[in-house]
């Protein structure tokens, strides 16, 4: 019973050794993760500002709102987006009217051409994933000419 004991004891000892070297190694691993960390998620900045991610860098708007291009836009926006968004109310998506005060033209063609990546890397798009009860908003193969359609019928919601 005492062999067993001591045998015991001499293999608990050898193991918090061993877990010692280790642990010394990982508070180097820990010393590097928040670097990586900070490459993931950008430091918080004017939502204005975020582009999202996606195919979209850049966009330009016209002065004026191009009503021809608007109501393509709102054509495709009721053939793909109203089982889940309303101009008027909050549903299972949130209501586009005046999303452009709050967010950059390339965002919102990248959350509609690219929500799948959106809701797991940009940090705007994961938060209303949060909000919105975690149902993902679904890609609908929306080709670019079409998003900015879409994007210029949601300068005429005000
Ligand atoms: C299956 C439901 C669904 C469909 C279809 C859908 N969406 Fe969404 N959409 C959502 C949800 C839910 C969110 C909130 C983010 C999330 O939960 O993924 C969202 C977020 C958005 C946002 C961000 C709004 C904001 O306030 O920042 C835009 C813009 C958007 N959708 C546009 C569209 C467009 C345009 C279409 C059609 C091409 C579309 N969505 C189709 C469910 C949907």
């Amino acid at each position: 019973m005492k062999k067993i004991f001591t045998t015991a004891l001499i293999l608990t000892v050898g193991l918090f050794i061993a877990s010692c070297g280790g642990g010394s190694e990982k508070s180097t691993d820990t010393g590097e993760a928040p670097v990586s960390m900070v490459e993931d998620e950008p430091e918080a900045m004017d939502p204005m500002e975020n582009k999202g991610v996606g195919p979209i860098s850049s966009v330009t708007l016209g002065a004026e709102v191009d009503a021809a291009m608007a109501a393509k836009g709102q054509e495709v926006f009721e053939a793909n987006c109203t089982a889940c968004h309303k101009t008027d109310k909050k549903f299972i998506g949130p209501n586009p009217t005046g999303v452009l005060d709050r967010r950059s033209p390339e965002w919102v063609m990248n959350m509609i051409m690219n929500p799948e990546n959106m809701i797991i890397k940009d940090p705007i798009a994961k938060d209303l994933l949060a909000e919105y009860n975690n149902a993902p908003m679904a890609n609908q193969n929306i080709a670019e000419e079409d998003a900015r359609a879409i994007l210029e019928y949601f300068r005429t919601l005000k």
